[in-house]
């Protein structure tokens, strides 16, 4: 295991009633409550008026700020930016999915520098230390973003969607109950993110087992299991519960603790949503097999370890070649099983610019085979 530091700055209260404990942290900041969302669930379900009867109660003047996309964009980021200066923010709640958690961890660190914060953080490799603070209600699970400062936001005219660096909340709720009403196209795809998230970790180095990829196997299994279970009864709280957790382990930082991780497919996905405004966890799906082929020579010892250990297959008589098809195979099964799709077509994907997608896509350092921008393109050409 690589030498680690590790600490934690989110607090989470997870479970049935978890809200209940908004009105100790709301105490604790400003006036001027920004009430951040996306695009209208949450008044649907009831999630809206639920909070905002607690923040009236705290006696808070709610500013909100809403309309939030999936696969939110930097001009957004910008338009929550001038309403948190014009209204003298003094905290954020975000409520929903990756999208609003992430797009409020760039305000709450745009809205306190004068500098364009793409620029600063991309071009002078600089790194905001000022911010609004922040909690989350999260309301989809998947990708565990209110767990971490990592925020990925489209930049629509450099046609990059990209990684910003903001500010950990200071708290998230998790109460499955809030996930529940999420339709089930967003259920499977945001389970198989998280899913993607713990083999994207596995799969970086030390490429050995540790105690990290001992948990993040346990990780998998569960959320396999837990997606299975929601298949078949959707109103299963405690598949939904399990899946809320595993999705926020997944990107929390601990199965990473020791380790470099590899998020290859992650990179390609991202920029597939840079040019195709797609689904992020769709995308992972169709990419993942795929990707997987051509990383198998390299990666073949740890396509087995997962054979055996995450997918129940018999080692006897296979060899770890055998095996690691064996991992691949399971895989592309369960993506079929669970009703993701397996091409870009399938995704109404049919016509976009695949090699500046190769192109414009990062190479990263922990990926266990060192890609090339071609062999990017002859990945995202099979997946079509
Ligand atoms: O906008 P509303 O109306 O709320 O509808 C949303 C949206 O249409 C809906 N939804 C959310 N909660 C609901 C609900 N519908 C009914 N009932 C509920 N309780 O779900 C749809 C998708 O929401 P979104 O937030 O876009 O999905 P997700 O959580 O998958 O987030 C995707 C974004 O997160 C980024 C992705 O790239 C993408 O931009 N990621 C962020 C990561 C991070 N910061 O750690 C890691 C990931 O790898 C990922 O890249
Ligand atoms: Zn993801």
């Amino acid at each position: 295991m690589n030498t680690f530091t590790y600490s934690y700055p989110t607090k989470v209260y997870f479970g049935e009633g978890a809200a209940k404990n908004l009105p100790a942290e709301l105490a604790k900041v400003g006036k001027n409550v920004m009430l951040a969302y996306g695009g209208g669930s949450i008044k649907k379900n009831g999630v809206f008026d639920k909070l905002t009867d607690i923040l009236k109660s705290a006696g808070k003047n709610v500013i909100e700020f809403s309309g939030i996309m999936s696969n939110p964009t930097y001009a957004k980021v910008q338009e929550g930016a001038k309403i948190a200066k014009e209204n003298a923010v003094d905290f954020i709640l975000a409520v929903g999915g990756g999208s609003v958690i992430d797009c409020c961890k760039v305000i709450s660190a745009q809205a306190k520098i004068p500098d364009d914060l793409w620029e600063f953080e991309t071009q002078k490799h600089g790194s905001p230390s000022e911010f609004i603070p922040m909690g989350a209600v999260v309301t989809a699970f998947g990708t565990g973003a209110e767990m971490n400062n990592g925020a990925v936001i489209t930049h629509e005219e450099k046609k990059i969607k990209g990684a910003l660096w903001g500010a950990f909340y200071r708290f998230a709720v998790l109460d499955p109950a809030y996930t529940m009403t999420m339709p089930m196209k967003q259920v499977i795809s945001g389970a198989f993110d998280a899913l993607s998230h713990c083999m994207e970790t596995y799969m970086g180095s030390p490429r050995e087992t540790n105690l990290s990829d001992e948990i993040n196997e346990a990780c998998q299994r569960n959320i396999i299991k837990n997606l299975r279970a929601t298949l078949k009864n959707n109103d299963d709280v405690t598949a939904r519960s399990e899946l809320v957790w595993a999705a926020a382990m997944a990107e929390n930082g601990m199965l990473k603790i020791g380790k470099v991780t590899d998020f290859q497919a992650h990179m390609l996905e991202h920029q597939l949503g840079a040019y195709t405004d797609c689904n992020h966890g769709q995308g992972l799906a169709v990419i993942h097999p795929v990707l997987y082929r051509h990383m198998l020579p390299e990666a073949q010892a740890q396509f087995a370890r997962l054979a055996v250990s995450v997918w129940g297959i018999s080692p006897d008589g296979k060899d770890e070649n055998q095996l690691a098809d064996g991992f691949i195979n399971a895989l592309s099964d369960f993506i079929k099983e669970v009703g993701l799709p397996t091409k870009f077509s399938e995704m109404g994907i049919t016509d976009t610019d695949f090699k500046a997608i190769a192109d414009s896509t990062v190479l990263t350092g922990g990926c266990c085979k060192k890609f090339t921008k071609e062999e990017l393109l002859d990945i995202l050409n099979e997946c079509r």
